[in-house]
C-alpha cells in the first residue's frame, strides 16, 4: 500500500441525498441531482464526498432506517444511478463513500417481517433483540430511547424488541453470525459497485450487554447521547461515562473483521469513518488501532463552545490521543445530526472556526451548505419530520433545522432546489445565502472555503504536526487568540470582540471576515477572524 493513501488528510463533504438537489421535481434530492452537481463539488476543493444513506427506507429516519441495504430508494433513484454517480465522481478524482447502518434495520426489512412471524424462540427472532415482559408486564429494562420514549415495543404475542433509536428501528443481535455475515454481503456489494468507503453509523452501538440492567437516569442519558440537546458539558460527560449499551469490548471484533475485508481490496484503498460517540475520549482512539478502522470522528467541535481554553483542550486532546495509535484526527463542524453551526456559535465565529481547523492536520469533513454559511432553517412545527421531535411530544425539536434543501441560485424560493415543492420550506432570507449569490460575492463564505482548502492542499496536506503559539498555555496565554504554526503557515484566530495584536511572521493569504492591519512586524486581527499567513 501506498504510504500515504488517499484519505489521510482529506476533505470530505457530506451531501444528504435529499436535501441536495431534486432532479424531477418531486421535491426531493435524489441520486441523479448529486450527479448532475459534482462539478460544483469538485470545485470546492474536497476530496470525498460521503453519502447519508440512499437505500431502501420508509424513511421513518431519514433512510437509517434501512429494508434493503443492497438497493437504492425508489425516491432516490435506482441501482443504475448510483453507479452512474460513483462513475461520474471518479472521473472528476472524487472518492465516494457509503453510509452503512449496521446497529439497526427498518421494521420493513424482511427478516423483521419475519421474526414478527415467527415464533418467541426461533432463529428470526434471534437476529434481534426479543424479550419476555417482566413479570408485571412491563418492558424488560427502563431505557429510554435516543429519540425518548421507551427503547422497547411490544409485539402481538407479549414479547419486546429494543430499539435505541426509533420503535421502527429494532437493533440487531450481533452475537448472531447471520448478521455480520449479511453485512459483510453489503460491504461488497457497494465496493464492487465502486464505492471506496464507509462512514459506519452507530458504530460503537452494537454489542448489547446488561441487557436486563435498569440505568439510574435513562431519561438524562438519553438527551446526554443527543448533540441537539444543549447541556452543561460537566453533566453530559459524566453521563456519558455510565452509558449501557454502547462501546462494548466486542464491537471491536467486529472491525476487526471488515478491515480484513477492506484491506482484501489492496490498491483500492478502502477506508471506513467510525460514527462513535464515546467516553472518554481517550476510548475513541480503540477504533482506530492498525487492525481496525481508518478514522473516528471526534464530535468535539459540534457542541464546543466558541472559546480559546475548551478549543484548544479539544484540538490538543484529538491530536495527542489519536497520536497515541498512530491515527490522524477528523474535524467535523456540522452535520445532519446538529445544528448548524452558523446557528449555534455564530456566522463570523463559524468562519473563523471553519479556518482555524482547514489548517490543522488530518481529515475534515465538510456538511453541505456549510461552505455557504446557511444557517438552521427555521421551520413550523407542522413541517418537522424527525421521529425524536414526534417521541418527545415536541420537547426536542429535532435535527430538521439542518436538513433543509440547498439554495443553488436565483430569487425566489425554493431557489432552484426544485422545480416542485421541497420536502422542507426554505425561506426566503436565503436569496443572498445561494450558490450563485455566493459565487459572485468575492467575500462570500464560499469563496473563502474554497481559497482555504485549496491554500490547504497546496501548503498543508502532509506538512506534519502543529506548534502552538497562541494558547491558553503558550505564548502570551491570553483567551483572545489561539494561534499555531504548521508548515510555512500561521493560523490565527482571535475569538474576542475586539481587535488583537500579534507577531505572526510572513504574508497575508487569508482572513475569515474583516481586514487585517500590519504595522511594524504587529499584526492586527480583527474580532472572531481566523487569519492564515504564508512564510
Ligand atoms: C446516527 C445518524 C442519525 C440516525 C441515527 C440512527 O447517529 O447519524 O441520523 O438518526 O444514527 O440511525
Ligand atoms: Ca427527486
Amino acid at each position: 500500500m501506498n504510504s500515504s493513501p488517499w484519505w489521510k488528510e482529506a476533505t470530505i463533504y457530506q451531501i444528504y441525498p435529499r436535501s441536495f438537489f431534486d432532479s424531477n421535481g418531486d421535491g426531493e434530492g435524489d441520486l441523479p441531482g448529486v450527479t448532475s452537481k459534482l462539478d460544483y463539488v469538485k470545485s470546492l476543493g474536497v476530496d470525498a464526498i460521503w453519502l447519508s444513506p440512499f437505500f431502501t427506507s420508509p424513511n421513518k429516519d431519514g433512510g437509517y432506517d434501512v429494508a434493503n441495504p443492497r438497493d437504492v430508494d425508489p425516491r432516490f433513484g435506482n441501482l443504475e444511478d448510483a453507479r452512474e454517480l460513483i462513475t461520474q465522481a471518479h472521473m472528476r478524482d472524487l472518492r465516494v463513500i457509503a453510509d452503512i447502518v449496521p446497529n439497526h434495520f427498518s421494521d420493513q426489512h424482511e427478516w423483521f417481517q419475519a421474526a414478527l412471524k415467527a415464533k418467541r424462540t426461533s432463529k428470526e427472532r434471534e437476529r434481534f433483540h426479543f424479550y419476555d415482559a417482566n413479570e408485571d408486564g412491563t418492558p424488560p429494562n427502563n431505557w429510554i430511547s435516543l429519540f425518548g420514549g421507551p427503547s422497547w415495543t411490544q409485539v402481538e404475542d407479549g414479547q419486546f424488541y429494543l430499539h435505541l433509536f426509533d420503535s421502527s428501528q429494532p437493533d440487531l443481535n450481533w452475537e448472531n453470525p447471520e448478521v455480520n455475515a449479511d453485512f459483510e454481503k453489503t460491504l461488497r456489494f457497494w465496493i464492487d459497485l465502486g464505492v471506496d468507503g464507509f462512514r459506519i453509523d452507530v458504530a460503537h452501538g452494537l454489542i448489547k450487554e446488561d441487557v436486563l440492567t435498569n440505568h439510574p437516569d435513562p431519561q438524562g442519558l438519553s438527551n446526554a447521547l443527543r448533540l441537539d440537546v444543549a447541556m452543561d458539558s460537566e453533566v453530559r460527560n459524566a453521563l456519558l461515562l455510565t452509558v449501557p449499551y454502547f462501546d462494548r469490548q466486542g464491537v471491536h471484533e467486529v472491525y476487526r473483521k471488515w478491515r480484513k475485508l477492506f484491506d482484501s481490496y489492496g490498491e483500492r484503498e478502502i477506508m471506513a469513518v467510525a460514527e462513535a460517540w464515546v467516553h472518554p475520549p481517550v476510548n475513541a482512539t480503540r477504533y482506530v488501532r492498525a487492525d481496525e478502522l481508518h478514522q473516528v470522528f471526534n464530535f468535539d467541535l459540534l457542541t464546543a463552545e466558541f472559546d480559546a481554553n475548551v478549543l484548544f483542550d479539544v484540538v490538543e486532546r484529538s491530536i495527542s490521543l489519536n497520536a497515541t495509535v498512530n491515527a490522524l484526527p477528523t474535524w467535523a463542524l456540522s452535520n445532519h445530526d446538529s445544528p448548524r453551526v452558523a446557528s449555534r456559535i455564530g456566522d463570523e465565529q463559524a468562519r473563523a472556526l471553519a479556518l482555524f481547523v482547514f489548517g490543522l492536520p488530518g481529515s475534515t469533513y465538510v456538511f453541505a451548505g456549510q461552505e455557504l454559511g446557511l444557517p438552521d432553517g427555521q421551520l413550523q412545527d407542522s413541517d418537522r419530520q424527525d421521529p425524536t421531535f414526534f417521541r418527545t411530544n415536541g420537547a426536542i425539536k429535532g435535527r430538521d433545522g439542518a436538513r433543509v434543501p440547498l439554495p443553488w441560485g436565483g430569487d425566489t424560493i425554493p431557489f432552484g432546489f426544485s422545480t416542485g415543492k421541497p420536502w422542507l420550506p426554505i425561506s426566503q432570507s436565503w436569496k443572498d445565502l445561494t450558490v450563485e449569490s455566493e459565487l459572485a460575492d468575492p467575500k462570500s463564505s464560499l469563496h473563502l472555503y474554497k481559497n482555504a482548502l485549496e491554500l490547504r492542499k497546496e501548503f498543508l496536506v502532509g506538512a506534519g504536526g502543529i506548534t502552538w503559539l497562541e494558547s491558553p498555555q503558550h505564548g502570551d496565554k491570553n483567551d483572545s487568540l489561539l494561534s499555531y504554526s504548521r508548515g510555512s503557515i500561521t493560523v490565527v484566530m482571535n475569538l474576542s470582540d475586539s481587535a488583537q495584536e500579534c507577531e505572526a511572521d510572513g504574508k497575508l493569504v487569508m482572513v475569515s471576515s474583516g481586514t487585517v492591519d500590519a504595522r511594524d512586524g504587529i499584526k492586527v486581527i480583527p474580532a472572531r477572524s481566523t487569519a492564515w499567513f504564508l512564510s
